[in-house]
C-alpha cells in the first residue's frame, strides 16, 4: 500500500477530509470569505503568504492553520459548510462580535483538533450543533439566538472548561451534565426551566439568571409541585458520595468521548462507510457464493437481498455491468495505486492501476440527486448502450449514500480538448491535420448518434465538449461522460466553459433533449474548425461565446478569418471548411426544432467528404472512421 504512489483510498480519503495543504486552505478560507465578508479588513489574497493573512496563526511547521481569529471584521450571513469545517489542524475559531447568522455547520465542530470555539455576539440560530470534536475546552456561543434544547450529548465533553450559553433562547431542562473539567458555566438569560442537576449547583447564582423556570440551588427551591417540566432531580437515586462518582463517570466517559465523537466524525466520512460495508460484505459472501461467478447471478442475488431487506451490507457493493471481464472488488480498487487525472463538471477522475496490471478511470460522482434504484437503472442502461467503438464503456458504479463511484475503461492518450488547446502549463497543443481532425469529429458523431439510437428519448448524453472526447493512438475518438447529466443536479453557476457548449434551451429549466446534444456537438465542431476554445476571451472581461462569435462573423462575411490558421496550411480544403461550417451552424440554430438530428449531420458529414474527395480525384479514407 506505501509504495511511493498513492493509492485510490488514500486519493479519496485525501481529496475529502485532510485536504490540509496550505494552497487549499487558502481556497477554504477564500471560500468563506467570499460567503460572508463585506468589509475590507482582510488582506485575504493569493500572492501573500498564508501564515501572513489576517487573523490566521499557522502551526509551528507552518503548514496548516492552527488558528483563525477574526473577531469584529463584519462577517454577515451563514458560514457555509465544507469551508472552515476542512481546516483540519484547526484548534481556535474565533469569529465573535460579526453577524453571522444560520447554523453553525457540525463539519466545524467535529474538527478533531478543535480546543475553543468563540462564537459570541453574532446572529446564529436554529439548535445547538449535537456533535463535538472531544477535546474541546472552551465553547462561547453566548449572545446569539439559538433555540431548541441544551444537547446531552455535551457530557461526552470532558475536557470543557468553559461553556457560556447565556443570552439565548434555549428552552428544556438543563441535561444532567457530569463535566469533569468545567470551572465556568453560563446559561443565564435563557427560557430553561425544570430544577438546576445537582453536579451544576456549586456555580452561583449569576450562572443561571434570567431563566423564570429554573429553580433549585443557587436559586429559589423548587416547589414540591414541579413547575412545567418534571424536574429530573425526582428521578435521581439519592447520591450522597456525588464527587467520587462524578469522577468515575468522568474516566468512562473520555473513552465514550474519544470512541463515540471521533467514531462520527470517521462515519460522516465516506471511506470509513466504504470500507465497514466491504468487510460485512465479505462475509454475506462467504455464505452463499456458490461459484457462480455470472454477473447476472450477482443481479439477482443483489435483487433478492433488497427486497429481503436485510444484508444492507451487500446494497453497497461494487456492481459490474453485463458483459465485463474485470476481476476485482471494491477491496482491491480502493488499493490500487491512484493518480489524479482531472476535476470535471461531475466530479474528479483518478486513474487506477489494480494489482494485475488493470488500469482503469474511477469517476467520484458529486451532487447525484437520482435515489438508488434511479441510479442503478440509469447505470445499466449506460453499460448496455456503451459498447461502441466510439464511446468508452462503462465498466461498474458503486453506489451508497454517502459516495457515488463509476468505473470506465481507461483510454490511454489524451483528449480531443488537449490536443487542440494544449493544457495550461501543462502540455503545448498538438497539431492536428485536417484528416485527423474529420475522423475525430465523424467517430464523436457516431459514438453520440449511438447514444441517442440505442438509449431512446430516455438517454442523452448531456455532457458533449472537447475534454469529454478522448483518444487512442491512432486518433480514434471514443466518447465518455454519456448519460450522466440526467442523475445530477447541476450547480446554478457551472463553469462558464461548459455553460458555452449548452444550447439555450437547456440552461433554464435546465433540459436535456437530443436536440441539445447536437448543439453541443456543433459547438464542438465550431471548436475543432475555429481551434479556439468554446469561451474566447478577448481582452479582460469581454468574452464571446464560440457560436454567437461564429454567426456574427460568417454575418459579416468575413468567413475566411473563423478558421483556424493551423488549418489555412492544407489547399484543396476551402470547400470543405465552409461546408462543414454550415454544418456546425445548422447544429448550433437558436431553434431546438431547426436543428438536424445526429444521423442526419453524419450523412451531411459523410456526403460533403465524399464530394469533396470526388472533386480531389483522390482515394477517400475510410468513412467508417472508427
Ligand atoms: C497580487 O498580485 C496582483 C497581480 O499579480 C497585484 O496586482 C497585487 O497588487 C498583488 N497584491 C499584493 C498585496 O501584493
Ligand atoms: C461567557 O462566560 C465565560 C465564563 O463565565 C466568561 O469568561 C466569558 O467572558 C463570557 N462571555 C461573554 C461574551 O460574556
Ligand atoms: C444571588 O446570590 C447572591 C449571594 O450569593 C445574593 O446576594 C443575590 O441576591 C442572589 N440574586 C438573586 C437574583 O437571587
Ligand atoms: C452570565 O451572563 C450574564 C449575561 O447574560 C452576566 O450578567 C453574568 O454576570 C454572567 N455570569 C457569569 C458567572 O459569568
Ligand atoms: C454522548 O453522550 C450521549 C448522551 O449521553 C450518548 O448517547 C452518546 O453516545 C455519546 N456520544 C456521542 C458521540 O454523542
Amino acid at each position: 500500500m506505501f509504495e511511493g504512489s498513492l493509492t485510490l483510498l488514500s486519493l479519496l480519503l485525501f481529496t475529502s477530509l485532510a485536504t490540509a495543504d496550505i494552497p487549499s486552505e487558502k481556497q477554504v478560507l477564500l471560500a468563506f470569505a467570499s460567503a460572508v465578508h463585506h468589509g475590507n479588513k482582510l488582506n485575504w489574497d493569493l500572492n501573500i503568504s498564508l501564515c501572513s493573512w489576517h487573523g490566521v496563526t499557522c502551526s509551528a511547521d507552518r503548514s496548516r492553520i492552527s488558528a483563525l481569529r477574526v473577531p469584529a471584521a463584519g462577517l454577515v450571513g451563514e458560514i457555509p459548510p465544507n469551508t472552515l469545517g476542512r481546516l483540519v489542524s484547526l484548534q481556535v475559531l474565533s469569529l465573535r462580535s460579526n453577524r453571522l447568522s444560520g447554523s453553525i455547520p457540525s463539519d466545524i465542530t467535529l474538527l478533531p483538533s478543535l480546543q475553543s470555539i468563540f462564537l459570541q455576539h453574532n446572529e446564529l440560530s436554529g439548535d445547538l450543533p449535537s456533535f463535538f470534536s472531544p477535546s474541546l475546552t472552551t465553547l462561547d456561543l453566548s449572545y446569539n439566538s439559538f433555540t431548541g434544547q441544551i444537547p446531552a450529548s455535551l457530557q461526552n465533553l470532558t475536557q470543557l472548561s468553559i461553556l457560556n450559553l447565556s443570552k439565548n433562547s434555549l428552552s428544556g431542562p438543563i441535561p444532567d451534565l457530569k463535566l469533569p473539567s468545567l470551572k465556568q458555566l453560563n446559561l443565564s438569560n435563557n427560557e430553561l426551566d425544570g430544577s438546576i442537576p445537582p453536579l451544576l449547583q456549586i456555580f452561583s447564582n449569576s450562572s443561571f439568571l434570567g431563566n423564570p423556570g429554573l429553580c433549585g440551588t443557587p436559586l429559589a427551591a423548587c416547589s414540591t409541585f414541579p413547575p412545567s417540566t418534571p424536574s429530573p432531580e425526582s428521578s435521581l437515586p439519592p447520591s450522597p458520595t456525588l464527587p467520587r462518582h462524578g469522577k468515575k463517570i468522568g474516566t468512562g466517559s473520555i473513552i465514550a468521548a474519544a470512541v463515540g465523537g471521533f467514531g462520527v466524525f470517521l462515519l460522516a466520512s465516506v471511506i470509513f462507510t466504504m470500507c465497514f460495508c466491504k468487510r460485512k460484505e465479505k462475509k454475506d459472501d462467504e455464505v452463499d457464493n456458490n461459484g457462480k461467478g455470472a454477473d447476472s447471478a450477482r443481479v439477482e442475488k443483489r435483487k433478492e437481498q433488497i427486497s429481503s431487506g436485510v444484508q444492507m451490507a451487500e446494497k453497497n457493493k461494487l456492481v459490474f455491468l453485463e458483459g465485463c471481464s474485470y476481476n476485482f472488488d471494491l477491496e482491491d480498487l480502493l488499493r490500487a495505486s491512484a493518480e489524479v487525472l482531472g476535476k470535471g463538471s461531475y466530479g474528479t477522475a483518478y486513474k487506477a492501476i489494480l494489482e494485475d496490471g488493470t488500469t482503469v478511470v474511477v469517476k467520484r460522482l458529486k451532487d447525484v440527486v437520482a435515489g438508488k434504484k434511479e441510479f442503478e437503472q440509469q447505470m445499466e442502461l449506460i453499460g448496455r448502450v456503451g459498447k461502441h467503438a466510439n464511446l468508452v464503456p462503462l465498466r461498474a458504479y458503486y453506489y451508497s449514500k454517502d459516495e457515488k463511484l463509476v468505473v470506465y475503461e481507461y483510454v490511454a492518450t489524451g483528449s480531443f480538448s488537449a490536443m487542440l488547446h494544449g493544457i495550461n502549463g501543462v502540455a503545448e497543443k498538438t497539431p492536428l491535420d485536417w484528416n485527423t481532425r474529420m475522423k475525430i469529429i465523424l467517430g464523436t458523431a457516431h459514438g453520440i448518434a449511438h447514444v441517442h439510437a440505442e438509449g431512446g428519448s430516455k438517454l442523452t448524453h448531456g455532457n458533449i465538449k472537447s475534454t469529454n472526447v478522448l483518444l487512442d493512438q491512432d486518433h480514434n475518438p471514443r466518447v465518455s461522460d454519456y448519460g450522466l447529466s440526467a442523475m445530477m443536479s447541476l450547480p446554478i453557476s457551472t463553469s462558464r466553459i461548459v455553460v458555452s457548449y449548452r444550447a439555450p434551451e437547456t440552461i433554464e429549466p435546465r433540459k436535456f433533449t437530443h436536440k441539445s446534444d447536437v448543439y453541443s456537438f456543433g459547438v464542438l465542431l465550431m471548436e475543432m474548425l475555429t481551434g479556439k476554445a468554446p469561451l474566447q476571451s478577448q481582452g479582460q472581461d469581454d468574452v464571446v461565446d464560440l457560436p454567437r462569435w461564429v454567426h456574427s462573423v460568417v454575418r459579416e462575411e468575413w468567413t475566411a478569418e473563423v478558421f483556424d490558421v493551423e488549418l489555412m496550411k492544407y489547399h484543396n480544403i476551402e470547400d470543405e471548411l465552409v461546408q462543414m461550417l454550415q454544418v456546425a451552424m445548422a447544429c448550433t440554430a437558436r431553434s431546438p426544432d431547426r436543428r438536424p438530428t445526429m444521423a442526419e449531420v453524419i450523412r451531411m458529414i459523410v456526403e460533403l467528404r465524399q464530394s469533396a474527395w470526388e472533386s480531389r480525384d483522390s482515394n477517400p479514407p475510410d468513412e467508417r472512421c472508427v
